[in-house]
């Protein structure tokens, strides 16, 4: 039981460089597609794809997550006024999971506007925006002290 909650929680967390670099990538290949004036071709399509599979995945594995973190057994024997007060239980329950659910809408939403924009410009902005906003709040809500120990 106990082996299986960390193999999760192992998975998240290395899942998370996947997220990063493809968002990244994808980020940088927007601007650049954008600036140079390109045409929107299969890579680029490909390449705006990464990041929303990679991020629809991670939702998956932080659900798994979710359900056996200590925030959320404090939730359950505690209550909610009790997870509030302790900031690190308070991000595990609450500002991690809100955040990252809303950057990963936000790569979802990029995603299919971009698919419904005939023009390569408009295209490339769209993506540059949407995951733009989402790395960063991404960025924000990783637990850094957490991830790196
Ligand atoms: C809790 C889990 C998940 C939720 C709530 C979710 C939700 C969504 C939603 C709302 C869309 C619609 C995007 C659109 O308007 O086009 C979407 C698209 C997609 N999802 Fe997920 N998803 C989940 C898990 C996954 C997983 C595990 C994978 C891959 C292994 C995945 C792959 C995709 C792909 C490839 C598309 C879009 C394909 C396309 O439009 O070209 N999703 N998902
Ligand atoms: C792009 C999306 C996400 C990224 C990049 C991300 C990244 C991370 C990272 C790096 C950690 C630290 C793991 C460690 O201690 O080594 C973590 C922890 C955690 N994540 Fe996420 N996450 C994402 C989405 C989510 C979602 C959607 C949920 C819940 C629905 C979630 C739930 C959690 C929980 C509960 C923890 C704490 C685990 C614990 O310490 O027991 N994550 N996440």
């Amino acid at each position: 039981m106990a082996q299986k909650s960390s193999m999760i929680k192992m998975f998240h967390s290395l899942w998370a460089y996947v997220v990063l670099a493809a968002l990244l990538i994808s980020l940088i290949n927007a601007i650049r597609g954008r600036s140079q004036g390109r045409a929107f071709g299969a890579g680029n399509r490909n390449l705006a794809l990464l990041p929303l599979v990679a991020a629809h995945i991670q939702l998956l594995l932080g659900l798994g997550v979710y359900f056996i973190s200590t925030g959320y057994h404090a939730l359950k024997a505690e209550g909610m006024s009790h997870v509030m007060a302790h900031a690190n239980l308070r991000d595990q329950v609450v500002e991690h999971p809100l955040t990252m659910v809303i950057a990963i809408v936000l790569i979802t939403i990029g995603y299919s506007r971009q698919k419904r924009r005939a023009d390569a410009s408009e295209r490339f902005k769209t993506i540059a925006v949407f995951y733009g906003l989402a790395l960063l709040l991404i960025l924000i809500k990783i637990p850094w002290a957490a991830w790196m120990d």
